[in-house]
């Protein structure tokens, strides 16, 4: 069972998982935040496996609306934790890079010490708390800075503006691991078939800035617009974004599961994108 199917992770999980019977719900199905529609849809399908990427993703917006942000973001994953413990389904939680503060500068392991700096940020982390209490053996899998065809996402935003400007600035102070939906989704089957329990990072391999990121999206479309380099203060958004954030591969690895680097999966993305 996949709650967020309609989503941009969702909907490759949709799509690539043709292997076992699935059932996909989006928010107009089954709300997080309604305890008893969420039992009863987890009761009647009762499923071996609930994969949870459903949640308020916008980052900026949830400095706006904290409640709507723990309501769905820790809340929710809680109602569903405690159905899926009902029926003793197994259950694999999406989370983020932005339960760290980025204060480091080499790869974050899964047991490194949460401190998120936005609320969207702590919404997920105390999810990530909450959920190991009520199913301990659930997996945890934190992802980062995603892109793909099913929804926004930064490479099409580029694309977008690259094809009506000259020259784009992108920041160059915040890295992380850009992380393709179609890999995300495959290495989340690959986690539920290996029984995967406990946090996992899971990203495409190899880091960058978000303006190196920019400059390989334009580059590879074969457009001529300028990238330039600026810095965070420069661009300043609402919700505080770790300025490192680049998540280990090694939980990964335990299950024999390795990730192509981004510049693969952008590669992939762009030729998806054109269709
Ligand atoms: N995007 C990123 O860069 C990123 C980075 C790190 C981690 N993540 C995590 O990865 C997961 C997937 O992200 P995504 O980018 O695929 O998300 P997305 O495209 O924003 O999709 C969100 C999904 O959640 C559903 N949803 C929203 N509010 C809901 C509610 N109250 N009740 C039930 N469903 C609700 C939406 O349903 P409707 O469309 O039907 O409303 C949609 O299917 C999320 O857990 C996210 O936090 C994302």
């Amino acid at each position: 069972m996949i709650f967020g199917a309609s989503g941009l992770l969702g909907k490759d999980l949709m799509r690539e998982w043709t292997s076992d019977e699935i059932v996909g719900l989006g928010s107009r199905d089954a709300d997080l935040r309604n305890a008893n529609k969420i039992r009863e849809v987890v009761d009647k399908a009762r499923p071996e496996w609930i994969v949870l990427a459903a949640a308020y993703t916008n980052v900026d917006d949830c400095e706006s609306h904290p409640d709507l942000a723990f309501a769905v973001n820790r809340d929710g994953p809680v109602n569903v934790a405690h159905a899926a413990k009902q029926i003793g389904a197994s259950l694999l939680f999406l989370s983020s890079d932005y339960v760290f503060d980025g204060k480091k500068s080499s790869p974050y392991e899964t047991g490194h010490e949460r401190n998120p700096q936005s609320v969207y940020g702590r919404s997920k982390a105390e999810a990530e708390l909450r959920l190991l209490e009520v199913l301990p053996d659930c997996c945890i899998a934190r992802t980062s800075w995603l892109f793909g065809i099913g929804g926004n996402c930064f490479p099409d935003t580029i694309l977008k503006l690259a094809a009506t400007r000259p020259a784009l600035d992108v920041v160059n102070d915040q890295r992380g691991c850009p992380t393709y939906s179609v890999d995300l989704a495959r290495a989340i089957m690959a986690l539920c078939r290996n029984h995967a329990s406990g946090i996992v990072h899971t990203t495409n391999s190899g880091d960058c800035s978000w303006f190196e990121f920019a400059r390989e999206i334009v580059t590879g479309a074969g457009l001529a617009t300028e990238v330039r380099p600026v810095s965070s203060q420069q661009m300043a958004r609402p919700a505080p974004r770790p300025a490192y954030s680049v998540l280990s591969a090694k939980s990964l690895e335990r299950y024999g599961i390795a990730m192509p680097t981004w510049q693969d999966a952008l590669k992939r993305y762009l030729a998806e994108r054109k269709g």
